[in-house]
């Protein structure tokens, strides 16, 4: 059942219930015009009341039939909403909960409109990089004035419906009922009240008019343009609005349509649109159903209270989940609660964070010397050093010593996890937990999936990743996992560009232009370059055969490790962090360039671009042929949420698909004869080469 029409006395009910939200899907859009039929040809029928189950009015378009026929299969939409225009009879819309999309869009169609307090009301199509569609930029300014309209559109955000039932003058609500429990027979009692009066008001035939006219619209062009730049559609919000106060309603619909239909083309939307579902994704897990039976998760232990162990415990503190950080000397736990402690501060301080809050989380934090009271910790994630020996005693002691059914972690980032859980006799409940720093800001969770971990286990750290508010993505067991191992070579192509002949401010410069937060060397800065040094001296033990530029080895041989020590591929002045180039740095890339015997050529920002992103391109399709991630939408995930990729391109899988793969295989070919690359990197990885022969993408 997805709407069901009962009528109460003269007044017909017609109930939206396909849950979670109500999602206006073509079984829910075909059920509620039958209904509207059924009730304009019933003598007994007076009025119509629309109104959803659960948890929602509508939450608009159902994104199970996104990009699919059945989305705008008749009626769709607009043809809905006009079933309820053309209504003989009143129709009333009672809101509660959540209207936004098309829901709300529906509920503009409807000739009155009654809203519970509480009820979170938006059009978000603009964070789909879209414009509503079916008549909200025509019909939302006339209810509620051009000014509150337009801003509701542009930032996508919801307001709740008190709010907007105080603005002067709107239309959009007829009346607010005293509470949501009595919102349906408020409503009823108030359709009956309306149920002779003619003509039925359509929102229509308001005027929409801002008193300052062009002005006001050249001004919210200027605003737009600073918070948007690299997406069209906000800017394409205000041309809509703008054409109500300007075009006769029918025009101004068909102006909105045209819009719509150009900006769903638009690769920023597809990005939008692919992320949003992307994410969505990301938490199931093929094989793990969802009805996995989880474990309980009361408490946590953190052992390691430094970099990352601080972090990692201020989100389980801000969930409110109890935290008891294990350290080996007492000077180390002082420290890092000294750290966790000057967060909050400045967090209150910034006015982020209540002061009564900041005492509660921190009277949920413990800390310890001792591993007997960890014990009975649910779940124990391990942040000590990366060294495999150092790991092996932490979980031979928690192997001994955790209670039955305690979930086992490790935050190693680049270590063997099927190793790690070996050291253990319960293998099941070991589980890869690798966050990244700072801990409590980034988004991303990579959940390290062993060849023995357990279902339930994956199940209930999936589940715990959204309470602690991250973005978790199933990582295989691989060196880096899914993030690391792709950015090491998108930090050997930016190693050989500079022997090449560019400059680390030329490699920075060309992929921020492309969208990156922060280019390679920057970031190697802020980061430490002395980290990737130790990963590289390992995995040069590893894999001795494996070509990459020593330049970064030199640069951390003269100990500029980055920020922290004042000078790394850059030059900083004390307590600033602008990254100033540096004559000493040219100079060591200029001799050792000389030293390998290469003349300098000039290197397009365009071959920067295509050489760093296609690289994490070529190993995210070898990570996705190996079963290493799940989907190519997965990897999008980590690289948005964990590395700055730009938003706009979707992540390097979906960008690599609108460039199309015939033209990455072919860019990658050429790569492939340049002496001073690796050919033997640049073969395309066979999943790729096979997707771009038949004319395919990766998502
Ligand atoms: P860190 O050096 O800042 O902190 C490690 C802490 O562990 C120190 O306070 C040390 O006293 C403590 N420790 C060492 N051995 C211990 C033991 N046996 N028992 C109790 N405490 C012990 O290191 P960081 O950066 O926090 O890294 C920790 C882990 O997180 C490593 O496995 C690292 O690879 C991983 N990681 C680090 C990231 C980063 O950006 N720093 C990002 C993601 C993961």
């Amino acid at each position: 059942m997805t709407a069901e029409t009962k009528v109460h006395g003269d007044v017909a009910v017609i109930t939206l219930n396909n849950p979670p939200v109500n999602g206006l899907g073509y079984a829910t859009r075909v059920a509620i015009a039958e209904g509207i039929d059924r009730a304009n040809a019933d003598p007994a029928v007076k009025a119509i009341v629309i109104t959803g189950a659960g948890k929602a009015f509508s939450g608009g378009a159902d994104i199970k039939e996104f990009g699919s026929p059945k989305a705008t299969a008749e009626p769709n939409l607009l043809s809905l909403i006009l079933a309820c225009e053309n209504s003989t009879k009143p129709v009333v819309a009672a809101i509660h909960s959540v209207a936004m999309g098309g829901g709300l869009e529906l509920s503009l169609g409807c000739h009155y409109r009654i809203a519970a307090p509480g009820a979170n009301i938006a059009l978000p199509e603009v964070k789909l990089g879209l414009i509503p569609g079916a008549g909200g930029t025509q019909r939302l300014p006339r209810v509620l004035g051009v000014e509150p309209a337009l801003n509701m559109i542009v930032s996508g955000e919801p307001v709740k419906s008190e709010m907007l039932a105080q603005l002067p003058g709107q239309k959009l609500f007829d009346k607010m009922a005293s509470s949501p429990e009595s919102l349906l027979e408020e409503t009823i009692a108030f359709a009956r009240s309306v149920a002779d009066v003619r003509p039925l008001p359509l929102v229509r035939n308001l005027p929409s008019k801002h008193p300052q006219g062009d002005a006001y619209f050249q001004f919210a062009r200027n605003m737009v343009k600073g918070m948007a730049k690299n997406f069209p559609a906000p800017a394409k919000c205000v041309d809509a609005v703008e054409a109500s106060t300007k075009k006769k309603f029918d025009e101004g619909m068909g102006y909105e349509r045209e819009i719509f239909t150009a900006l769903m083309f638009t690769p920023e939307s597809r990005a939008l649109r692919h992320l949003f579902m992307a994410e969505r994704a990301a938490s199931k897990i093929a094989d793990v159903p969802e009805d996995t039976k989880q474990r309980q998760i009361s408490n946590v232990a953190v052992i390691g209270a430094g970099t990352m162990g601080g972090g990692i415990s201020m989100n389980f503190l801000n969930a409110g989940i109890p935290v008891t950080i294990l350290e080996m000397k007492q000077e180390a736990l002082d420290r890092g609660i000294a750290t966790i402690r000057k967060n909050y501060e400045s967090q209150v301080k910034r006015g982020k964070l209540k002061q009564d809050k900041y005492e509660q989380r921190m009277a949920l934090l413990k800390t310890t010397l001792s591993y007997e009271e960890i014990k009975d910790a649910d779940l124990v994630i391990e942040a000590v050093f990366e060294e495999m020996g150092v790991k092996q005693k932490v979980f031979e002691t928690l192997d001994g010593l955790m209670k039955k059914d305690a979930i086992l972690a490790s935050n190693t980032s680049t270590l063997d996890l099927n190793k790690i859980a070996a050291f253990t006799k319960r293998p099941g409940d070991v589980v890869g937990l690798h966050f990244f720093s700072p801990a409590n800001v980034m988004k991303l969770l990579e959940v390290v999936r062993g060849d023995k971990t357990g279902k339930d286990v994956m199940a209930t750290v999936m589940s715990l990743a959204k309470k602690i508010k991250k973005t978790a993505v199933v990582s295989g067991v691989t060196d880096g996992f899914i993030g690391n191992r792709m950015i090491e070579q998108y930090s050997r192509q930016a190693g050989f560009l500079l022997d090449e002949g560019a400059t680390p401010q030329q490699v920075d410069k060309a992929i921020e232009k492309f969208g990156f937060a922060m280019g390679p060397f920057r970031m190697g800065d802020l980061a430490g370059n002395d980290i990737g040094w130790a990963i590289r001296k390992r995995r040069a033990q590893e894999r001795p055969n494996m070509l990459y530029s020593r330049t970064a080895d030199k640069l951390c041989e003269l100990g500029r490790f980055g920020q922290k020590t004042g000078a790394g591929w850059y030059d900083y002045q004390a307590g600033k962090r602008d990254a100033i180039p540096s004559k000493l740095v040219e100079d060591m890339v200029v001799q050792h360039r000389e030293s390998l015997g290469i003349t300098p050529r000039k290197i397009a920002d365009e071959e920067i671009v295509q050489r760093l992103v296609f690289a994490l391109v070529n190993e995210g399709a070898r990570i996705l042929e190996e079963g290493i991630a799940a989907r190519a939408g997965d990897i999008d995930m980590v690289y948005i949420t964990g590395y700055g990729f730009p938003i706009h391109r979707g992540g390097p899988m979906l960008y690599a698909d609108q460039v199309g793969l015939f033209n990455v295989v072919h860019a990658m070919k050429r790569f492939a004869t340049n002496p001073h690359d690796d050919a033997k990197f640049w073969e395309p990885a066979p999943l790729l080469l096979k997707l771009a022969q038949e004319g395919k993408t990766f998502n």
